[in-house]
């Protein structure tokens, strides 16, 4: 399993923090910054994570701003991508499991490193569960060719 990680100045000590608790497990995590805590644009690590997931360098994207939103929102703009911003793990595990997204995105400023690891497990513990799902998953991919 290949993660791509992201996230803009507010997020560097909890990215640090997640991608540290990925790497214990065995997941390799592709860091695509930023590591600098002055001030930068979020929609720069958004693209940069969204991409590396579409273009199958990373099966999964985790982003990380301050509120998760503005990430996400820029994240949302690259074909192919399916991002949630998920503050709690019932959010996490539904977004899989209902909404199949390939990017998970939390806010720095609004859940504390344990929240947030446990968000991030549960997230990636949960399948897709397909079936009727699938059928609105594809009714929202396709409104990308409209
Ligand atoms: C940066 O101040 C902040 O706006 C950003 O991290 C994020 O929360 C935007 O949605």
């Amino acid at each position: 399993m290949k993660i791509a990680i992201g996230n803009d100045h507010t997020a560097v000590e909890m990215k640090t923090a997640v991608k540290a608790h990925l790497e214990e497990k065995g997941i390799q995590v592709t860091d695509l910054g930023t590591n600098e805590t002055g001030s930068c644009d979020y929609p720069v690590y958004g693209e940069k994570v969204a991409r590396a997931v579409a273009e199958g360098q990373a099966d999964l994207g985790i982003a990380i701003c301050g509120t998760g939103l503005g990430i996400s929102l820029a994240a949302n703009k690259v074909k192919g991508i399916r991002a949630c911003v998920c503050s709690e793990p019932y959010t996490a595990k539904m977004s899989r499991l209902h909404n199949n997204c390939n990017m998970l995105c939390f806010g720095a400023r609004v859940v504390g490193v344990e929240m947030a690891k446990m968000i991030v497990d549960t997230w990636l513990d949960t399948e897709f569960e397909g079936g009727r799902h699938q059928r609105r998953v594809d009714m929202i991919m396709e409104i990308e060719g409209r």
